[in-house]
């Protein structure tokens, strides 16, 4: 990409509840830069929650929702930290424009421990709901492959949010 990479954004993907927020918050303060988190921009938008949103218009309509605040943002910003949804890779078009003009890093986390995390996360993704946990685990490890675009790829099993925020502080310099 022509932008320096000093002065990239930095985006955040991986599949749901793997901390990009938590993990983009620490980076943001660390780094003295400004967070965006795009389900939350969707939220404040709608002014209701992405379960609702995906009830009244469908996923469908989320995902064009979506597209346009990422398109908007990457083409607009340098410096900023980016959150994305984890279903924001599937659409080819949202990819490029993250790694045309960003740094991108996949957090992840293995199965078992990401698991013991779905009750705290059922009642506000909607992509859980109705869903067996074999049909969750195959949605986890279908989502994968897309989420490794480059060799960024962060094993969050063994860390905590700030020191996952400090290893990609690290990898910068
Ligand atoms: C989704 C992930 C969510 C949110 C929406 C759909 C998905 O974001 O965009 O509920 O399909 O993976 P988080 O990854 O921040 O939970």
């Amino acid at each position: 990409t022509e932008i320096p990479l000093r002065e990239q954004n930095i985006v955040l993907i991986g599949f749901m509840g793997v901390g990009k927020t938590t993990i983009g918050s620490h980076l943001a303060r660390k780094l003295y830069r400004d967070f965006v988190d795009i389900d939350q921009e969707i939220e404040q938008e709608y002014n209701m929650p992405t379960t609702e949103i995906f009830k009244t218009y469908g996923e469908q309509r989320f995902r064009e929702i979506e597209k346009e605040h990422i398109l908007k943002l990457c083409s607009n910003t340098r410096l900023k930290i980016i959150s994305v949804g984890g279903g924001a890779f599937l659409q080819e078009e949202v990819k490029q424009a993250c790694l045309a003009s960003s740094i991108v890093f996949f957090l992840d986390l293995n199965w078992n421990s990401w698991k013991d995390r779905l009750k705290m996360l059922i009642d506000t993704r909607p992509n859980l709901q109705n869903k067996t946990l074999e049909e969750i685990e195959e949605l986890f490890r279908s989502r994968q492959d897309i989420y490794a675009v480059n060799h960024s790829k962060i094993d969050t099993d063994q860390l905590d949010a700030e020191e996952v925020a400090d290893y990609i502080i690290q990898t910068l310099n």
